[in-house]
């Protein structure tokens, strides 16, 4: 199947904004990629293989045009100020029918405030309304965490993405070694999420 063509939206969740990334989030991007949690869990081996300098801009490139190939790369920002906060992604999706891979990861500085848990509670329920009302039609969305990423757990739970399993072994860090994960999903008959307030 090949990847939809996505059109670029916004979303809302309380006080938070999420929009498309934009090449002026570089410097926010860049200055995330340092933090050792982003490196380590969720930039991916391509980023944490280039140069410290380079890392935003490798992260960045990738997801500009990544809604024209099946991905919804959001800014997670600050709607009253535009503050960048984080990232949510919904990748492959229809890669296998009415489904979605879901990723994030938040800034130093705007932990704490359930920004994850309320971005992937609001990108879900998006995803998950029917065309016609501007979502995706989606059933199911996953996501996977390593099973020491306790902090990711809390997220994927609180969003609603009930724990399905662990895979075992099936993540490999950028220092290359193995992570059991849990597998989460949400499907779209499922209870929302209940993210308490930032
Ligand atoms: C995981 C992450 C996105 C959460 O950021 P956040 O939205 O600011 O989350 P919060 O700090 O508000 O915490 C959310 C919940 O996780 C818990 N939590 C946070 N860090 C934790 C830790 N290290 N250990 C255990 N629980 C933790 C909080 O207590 C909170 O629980 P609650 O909802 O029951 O009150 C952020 O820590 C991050 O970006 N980490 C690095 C990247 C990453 O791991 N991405 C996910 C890859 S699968």
């Amino acid at each position: 199947m090949t990847s939809p063509t996505l059109t670029p939206c916004t979303l809302t969740a309380g006080d938070l904004l999420l929009r498309p990334l934009v090449e002026a989030d570089e410097a926010a991007v860049t200055e995330a990629m340092a933090d050792a949690g982003i490196l380590r869990w969720a930039a991916g081996r391509v980023v944490a293989d280039a140069a410290p300098a380079d890392r935003g801009r490798v992260w960045l490139t990738a997801r500009l045009t990544a809604w024209s190939s099946g991905t919804a790369a959001f800014a997670i920002t600050d709607a009253d100020g535009g503050g960048f906060l984080g990232y949510l992604g919904l990748r492959d999706i229809q890669r296998v029918p009415d489904q979605a891979v879901a990723a994030y990861w938040v800034a130093p500085a705007a932990r704490g405030r359930a920004v994850a848990a309320r971005a992937l509670d609001a990108a879900a329920s998006w995803a998950f309304r029917p065309a016609a009302e501007g979502g995706l039609a989606l059933h199911r969305i996953g996501l996977d965490h390593a099973l020491s990423n306790e902090g990711s757990c809390r997220v994927a739970t609180r969003a609603g993405f009930r724990v399905e399993g662990t895979l075992r072994e099936s993540f490999v860090d950028p220092a290359g070694l193995r992570h059991d994960s849990h597998l989460h999903a949400r499907l779209a008959t499922d209870p929302g999420g209940r993210p308490r307030r930032g």
